[in-house]
């Protein structure tokens, strides 16, 4: 080790790590060298190989490219768009016509990202049939790879119809915000009852075909044990580091949101400072008379 790395460890293994890097694997979910459309079977390959593998939220075009450009292997145009993206105070109001133009959005924004789609509240829980309907359409209309639902045991027949019709299905657990006026926002499969019924619904959702699990909000322990349990990867976001795959919102992890964010998510920019600096020295150049220039004039 090298003096400097004696001093500062963190510092040489970085350095370590530029002079030789791991090399990537070309068929990894991140970082991999695939530019097609990332598959369900790719997703349980990564789960074979114990790969770790983020998703993120998105909701426009725009922002979904430079996710995807960044390399993150599925995006999930998620009802979190209902406060995120819409104005809403929760997701419950999200309707299918707001989602099937907000997932075509994130699809034409996007090359090698599955895109999975949420079905709104009300949208498939009248049944399978309903389930398949609105399934359908997001995937012929907004041309998304796969759709997302909340609950294992309560939503088995709708998930065996669409898998059945050729539909991937990414299931969702523990906290599942559509029935906040039930649950409420908290931690869930606390105690041996409630944990026995979620490891009974992810059974559930994987026997009835699902390819993957979305844990929300549950205890790291139990997330863990859930993980092991599956063949099929699940995807945590306040499950505790354990599960296959992370999962955030893009908004929270970003910066963008305001007010207070929930403790599991983490900020990895400051958007909402940036934003705010630019429009105010747009404001002040404008009112100052400074903007626009000779330079962006035309005669
Ligand atoms: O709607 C959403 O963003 C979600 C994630 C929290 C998984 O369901």
């Amino acid at each position: 080790m090298t003096l400097q790395a004696a001093q500062n460890p963190a510092r040489e293994s970085a350095s370590e790590s530029q002079n030789s890097p791991r090399p990537a694997d070309p068929k990894a979910l991140y970082g991999g060298t695939g530019t097609r459309r990332i598959t369900v079977h790719q997703i349980a390959a990564a789960k074979e190989r114990g790969e770790k593998w983020p998703m993120l939220t998105a909701y426009d075009a725009m922002t979904a490219s430079v996710f995807d450009e960044a390399g993150v292997p599925v995006l999930l145009v998620g009802d979190s768009m209902g406060n995120c993206h819409l104005g809403y105070e929760t997701t419950v109001p999200v309707t299918m016509d707001e989602m099937a133009v907000l997932s075509a959005a994130v699809v034409r924004g996007t090359r090698r990202a599955m895109v999975v789609a949420d079905l709104p509240f009300g949208s498939y829980q009248e049944g399978p049939v309903q389930a398949l309907r609105n399934a359908t359409r997001l995937i012929k209309e907004s041309g998304v790879g796969a759709v997302k639902l909340e609950g294992g045991e309560r939503s088995l027949p709708q998930t065996e119809l669409l898998v059945a019709s050729g539909i991937p299905v990414m299931s969702h657990l523990g906290l599942t915000p559509q029935s906040v006026n039930t649950l409420g926002y908290r931690v869930q499969g606390r105690g041996d009852e409630a944990a026995h019924q979620l490891l009974r619904d992810a059974k559930a959702a994987q026997d009835a075909g699902a390819f993957a699990l979305v844990l929300e909000l549950v205890p790291a322990e139990l997330a863990a044990e859930v993980t092991r349990s599956l063949s099929i990867p699940t995807i945590g976001i306040g499950a505790g580091p354990d599960t296959d795959a992370q999962v955030l919102v893009y908004t929270d992890m970003v910066g963008l949101t305001g007010g207070k964010v929930p403790r599991f998510t983490k900020q990895y920019a400051d958007m909402r400072r940036v934003l705010g600096d630019a429009a105010k020295e747009f404001a002040e150049e404008v009112t100052g008379g400074t903007f626009p220039r000779e330079e962006h004039t035309f005669h």
